[in-house]
């Protein structure tokens, strides 16, 4: 089959929610290719102009990082994508044959995809469909973003929640902002990427429902189980700075160049620097793995531990502790330490008795000097 009189599609290679993907060949530059078929061209008057859109800006994408886009168009009423052919496999098929990845091989995902999003960010693109299977991981172990710029085009998230089993995939990695309909921006990348690392540590990603607006709402509201539970050799740095980029608020997040910087040195290896929770909390803030009912409330992972209310205490010297019974130490036997006190407080008052006991001293003296002796 020859698509536009040009590509050639040789083998299917998978099949998405946005149509199929074909290694092919390029007859005109004599080069391998993977060709995508989408939806129908003429779905929607809007479509065609939007997707060509988007291409146009997928295409101007240039990183090792992101699978390049050479083509595009329509044919047979369908629009065509072609791309870079990665000789390789997604991450999703990594998961599904392998299960979870060792925690080194997931930094060394974190910098690479996130290296790929800054680039596409610092044009003003965002990628908006960052998930498992458009993570691609070539022969030279390297992983490449797929799929930049398209998910906009089939309108992932007003789509997501019609279209049924389209909306469990897609809503796993969805921001909760763009889950409460805000427009996806750079930290939404950066929070879908975090879900995905996630995935990679523990199996599977933080929230889970068979119920697709149940996973929207956790991803509001109910504050991920920390991975470590579940993958306990991830060093504390790794875990806290996980977590940070799954924070509800996009501007909590750390930017996608900031990820890239911080997993490509070793500092990911290193403990916590701030508290994280070690232990299953009593209650059920956290949203454990395939619960169907979300917690209520909204969760924030302090970044640092909370002093405890109305303390200005200086902490008390190391190895030194306070008596577990300071009541019978500091109060009840001093009386006049809470004389002086009630003194300090009512100055006017004391005064003024010092006032009259002077008054009757003074009256007594001068009676005993004018007394019947003299
Ligand atoms: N440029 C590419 N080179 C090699 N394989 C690709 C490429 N793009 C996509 N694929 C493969 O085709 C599969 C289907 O892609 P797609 O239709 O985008 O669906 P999805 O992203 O939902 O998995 C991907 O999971 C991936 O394995
Ligand atoms: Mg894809």
């Amino acid at each position: 089959m020859l698509v536009a009189d040009r590509y050639r599609l040789d083998v299917a290679i998978g099949r998405g929610g946005m149509g199929e993907v074909w290694r092919g060949h390029d007859q005109v530059l004599g080069r391998p290719v993977a060709v995508k078929l989408m939806l129908a061209a003429d779905s929607d008057p809007e479509a065609a102009a939007r997707f060509r859109l988007e291409a146009q800006t997928a295409a101007r994408l240039h990183h090792p990082q992101v699978v390049t886009v050479f083509d595009f168009g329509a044919w047979q009423d369908r629009f065509f994508l072609v791309m870079e052919l990665v000789e390789g496999h997604s991450l999703a098929q990594e998961l599904e044959t392998l299960g979870p990845l060792p925690v080194d091989r997931v930094a060394a995902v974190a910098a690479q995809t996130a290296a790929g999003l800054a680039a596409a960010h610092r044009q003003g693109v965002i990628h908006r469909d960052i998930k498992p299977g458009n993570l691609i991981r070539g022969a030279d172990d390297g992983v490449k973003i797929a799929d930049f710029g398209i998910a906009r085009f089939a309108d992932d998230s007003s789509a997501a929640l019609t279209g049924v089993g389209q909306i469990v995939g897609t809503s796993l990695y969805l921001a909760p902002e763009r889950a409460l309909g805000s427009a996806a921006g750079p930290g939404s990348d950066v929070y879908a990427l975090g879900c995905v690392l996630y995935q990679l540590l523990v199996g599977e990603p933080p929230f889970q429902s068979d119920h697709a607006a149940a996973v929207l709402h956790q991803h509001v509201a109910a504050a991920p189980a920390p991975p470590s539970w579940r993958c306990p050799r991830l060093p504390g740095a790794f875990e806290e700075y996980l977590l940070r980029m799954l924070a509800k608020r996009p501007e909590e997040r750390p930017a996608a160049q900031e990820v890239a910087d911080w997993f490509a040195t070793a500092v990911w290896q290193g403990a916590a620097a701030a508290s994280v929770p070690a232990e299953a909390p009593a209650s059920s803030a956290y949203a454990m793995p395939r619960t169907a009912a979300p917690a209520p409330t909204v969760y924030a992972l302090p970044k640092t531990p909370a002093p405890a209310a109305g303390s200005r205490r200086a902490p008390a010297a190391s190895g030194r502790r306070r008596s577990a019974k300071p009541g019978r130490q500091e109060g009840g036997d001093n009386l006049h330490l809470r004389v002086r006190a009630l003194m300090r407080r009512h100055k006017v008052i004391t005064i003024a008795v010092a006032g009259a006991v002077a008054l009757v001293v003074s009256t007594l003296l001068s009676m005993a000097a004018i007394g019947p002796g003299n």
